[in-house]
């Protein structure tokens, strides 16, 4: 399995499991299962409402020796509406405590989105708060001690633009190590990724697939099924292969992390032999065209009327 290695040393598997929208019920055998098959590393989010059920898996599959804690890398996030600096610990703290677990490899601010603590959906201009008003960079402070404490090894972000990147590097004293962003043909992020790749930041692929399964509230009518796509579908064929394993590829072969989301224990395995096919550079070119700048997770769950959030200040485009 390749591997990204971090400035300091640590090392992540640049392929993992995505846990967003796998639910109570069917996420424990998920976990199991990946592990059993050789995943060695889990992305979850306190937003997923599950990580008490990974917690089992994670834990039943080190007690019984399956694998060890120094050879998973467990990744998570802090929700929207915990950016207060006395909130940043509580809820890495809540997180440790669902997954049993000491210490996490990665943990990420979710959003550059802030919610007022305790406030969930359907928001209103009243339950969010602006980031002028608590700024990015006061909440990173928050996270640069839990690096301190150990409560994390590493720390990064999620659905940052450049801009927002560039802003957090000025006045970082740990700089983010990640960035996770939806990432695939239809979204290729071309200018996010030399921009990381520069300022030592590595992307993790969110949404590799699609994320087909999203709830309906989030989806467009219109939109374009990657899965389906007839390029990728022809790409596929040749190799001998799934799209699922060629959009796997895809992201691996770029440098990029990427975390296909699963329950289903053939798809589990099926993504996993992903790692070991080869696109040749005619097939990346082919798939480059793809590119069309379709954002799945387009971030107006976000905007409301007269809030503090737009798409053109959420994305910086
Ligand atoms: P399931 O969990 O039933 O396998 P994303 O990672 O982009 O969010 O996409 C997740 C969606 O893709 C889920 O609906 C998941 O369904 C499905 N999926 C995961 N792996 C595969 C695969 N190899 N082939 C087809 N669909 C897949």
């Amino acid at each position: 399995m390749s591997m990204l290695q971090y400035q300091n040393g640590d090392t992540m598997p640049i392929f993992g499991l995505g846990t967003w929208k796998s639910a109570p019920g069917e996420v424990y055998e998920a976990v199991k299962t990946a592990i059993r098959l050789g995943y060695r590393h889990i992305d979850c989010a306190l937003i997923y409402g599950n990580e008490a059920e990974i917690g089992r898996a994670l834990a039943e599959s080190l007690q019984s020796g399956v694998v060890t804690r120094e050879n998973l890398w467990i990744t998570s996030k802090l929700w929207n509406d915990a950016h207060a600096p006395a909130d940043v610990q509580l809820g890495i703290e809540r997180t440790l405590a669902d997954l049993q677990l000491d210490y996490l490899d990665l943990y990420l601010m979710h959003w550059p989105v802030v919610i007022k603590k305790g406030e969930g959906f359907p928001l209103t201009k009243e339950k969010l708060i602006s980031l002028e008003e608590l700024p990015i960079a006061t909440t990173w402070q928050a996270m640069e001690s839990l690096v301190k404490k150990g409560l994390t090894r590493q720390i990064g972000v999620s659905n940052f633009s450049i801009q927002k990147l560039k802003s957090l590097l000025e006045n970082a004293d740990i700089p983010p190590a990640m960035n996770q962003v939806e990432l695939h043909p239809y979204l290729q992020q071309t200018e996010l990724l030399p921009f990381a790749q520069e300022h030592n930041i590595f992307l993790t692929a969110y949404s590799p697939l699609g994320s087909s399964d999203r709830p309906a509230a989030l989806k467009a009518q219109d939109e374009p099924i990657l899965l389906e796509d007839p390029t990728l579908l022809e790409i596929a064929d040749k190799h001998h292969v799934t799209p699922a394993q060629v959009l796997i590829r895809w992201a691996i072969q770029r440098g990029t992390a990427v975390i296909p989301k699963s329950v289903n224990p053939a798809r589990i395995e099926q993504n996993l032999a992903a790692v070991n096919v080869t696109l040749t550079a005619e097939d990346m070119a082919v798939i480059a065209a793809l590119d069309r700048h379709r954002r799945y997770v387009d971030g107006s769950i976000w905007v409301v009327e007269d809030g503090p959030y737009t798409l053109a200040n959420l994305w910086d485009e």
